[in-house]
């Protein structure tokens, strides 16, 4: 079982399908500042959504064998495909080093929202098909009402920057409408592009329903479970994300821009 030694300064391992995770870096630097973040983007093998189960399993182990030799004190699996078909891998190839998933908690802040009891949820073809979140979201109370909807086009749209454009919104009004009309008041993003929506998927949902964030809910959990084990990185000021990704391609640089509103820092490349 893989052992190292941590500490508080020791970094938070990040990582996802490609890019998309880099909603969970900016979710993390939000709600922890002084943390110094390892991101790994496995851009060569992007996108896992459509995969197989055993291809996402088999990526997920390699994955985390790239973060852990980065010696992390702290592992988010930022994909909420593998949050929902790989954890467990994640989990065994990262030994004693603490594991959260988007998946886990963006359902338990879901079950804790809902006043009518009825909870959308979208996200890829991989994970509305493996039903995870429905019984994360029942396993917290299980008289819940779970209804999901597959939103794989959401993918391209993010990342070709279509954020106010009208093919998004007659995209959305067709994936939403059925999830509207069955009277969900809470709805879960449960794919890492699709805080990038967030503004149209709000508007087409309307105010009386509440978008949870798992992004944001995974850096809250991973803030309380730091600051539990006395783990909080004591220093102060915001240290730039060491990324790795598998491949660069053309438009990575544009795409680093669309999610983090920043400039690309150095990029380590890193083979799988
Ligand atoms: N990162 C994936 C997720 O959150 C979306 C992109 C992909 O299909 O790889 O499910």
């Amino acid at each position: 079982m893989p052992q190292h030694k941590t500490s508080p300064d020791s970094p938070i391992g990040i990582f996802d399908s490609g890019i998309g995770g880099l909603t969970v870096v900016k979710a993390v630097q939000a709600a922890l500042p002084a943390e110094r973040i390892i991101y790994f983007g496995d851009t060569a093998r992007v996108p896992y959504g459509p995969k197989s189960q055993a291809a996402i399993r088999r990526y997920a182990r390699e994955d985390t064998e790239i973060l852990m030799k980065h010696q992390p004190k702290m592992i988010i699996v930022a994909c909420n495909t593998v949050s929902a078909l790989a954890l467990d891998v994640v989990e065994e190839a990262a030994g004693q080093i603490p594991v959260i998933g988007v998946l886990k908690a963006g359902a338990e802040l879901a079950s804790r929202r809902t006043r009518s009891g009825r909870i959308g949820v979208i996200g890829t073809q991989a994970t509305i098909g493996s039903n995870a979140y429905a019984c994360a979201i029942q396993e917290e109370n299980g008289s819940l009402e779970v209804i999901s909807k597959a939103c794989p086009l959401f993918v391209p749209l993010a990342e070709e920057g279509f954020i106010d454009h009208d093919a998004t919104m007659l995209v959305a009004e067709e994936y939403l409408s059925p999830l509207v009309s069955k009277g969900i008041d809470t709805l879960v993003l449960g794919c890492t592009h699709y805080p990038i929506l967030k503004g149209m998927i709000g508007r087409i949902a309307g105010p009386g329903i509440d978008i949870i964030d798992s992004a944001e809910a995974v850096a809250g959990k991973a803030r309380e479970l730091l600051s539990e084990q006395g783990m909080l990185n004591p220093g102060h000021g915001q240290a730039m994300p060491h990324l790795l990704v598998s491949d660069l391609p053309q438009k990575f640089r544009e795409l680093y821009r669309l999610f983090m509103g920043t400039e690309l820092p150095d990029v380590e490349l890193v083979g799988v």
